[in-house]
């Protein structure tokens, strides 16, 4: 959507270095500085599992009132396991290749275990007020699309 994106993130840094020339604005998901139904869409791109379970809520239920009603919530993420393997080991890595219309990248999250899969993700969204639209599920990632009712 080009230059009609508004991206948000609270680290700067993370801003700084998107290639995307659309607006940034360094911003708390969980304290949305936007009106009420603002926005057609909004999108979440493997964020949710850097939150913990409050964070999560937080966010989703602001995702909520900023979107218009009939507005859509897209959420690609990954189920995170709650426990480490052994004690040797800090971060669970998420590697993607992500297929773009006219490019591939190759990236890879690292993210602690803060436990996370698709029934708690989807509960929560439901919580908040929105209706399940669309699913796409592979192994640990999936894709969602819900409606704002
Ligand atoms: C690894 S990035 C995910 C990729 C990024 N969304 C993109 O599209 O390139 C996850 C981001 O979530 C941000 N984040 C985590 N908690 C947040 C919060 N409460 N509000 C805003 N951003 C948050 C982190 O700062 C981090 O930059």
């Amino acid at each position: 959507m080009g230059k009609q994106v508004i991206s948000i993130d609270k680290n700067k840094r993370e801003l700084e270095e998107a290639p995307s020339d659309n607006l940034k604005i360094v911003m708390d998901a969980t304290d949305l500085q936007f009106l009420d139904e603002t926005f057609g869409t909004a999108a979440s791109f493997y964020t949710l599992m850097y939150m913990d379970s409050e964070t999560k809520q937080k966010t989703i239920n602001e995702v909520y009132r900023v979107l218009k009603p009939g507005g859509n919530f897209l959420i690609w993420g990954s189920e995170i396991p709650g426990e480490k393997p052994n004690d040797k080991v800090e971060f669970y890595v998420v590697p993607l290749q992500v297929k773009l219309p006219k490019k591939e990248i190759g990236t890879g999250y690292g993210v602690k275990f803060i436990f996370q899969d698709k029934k708690m993700i989807t509960e929560m969204c439901k919580k908040a007020g929105f209706e399940l639209h669309l699913k796409s599920e592979k192994d640990s990632m999936f894709y969602f699309e819900f409606i704002k009712k």
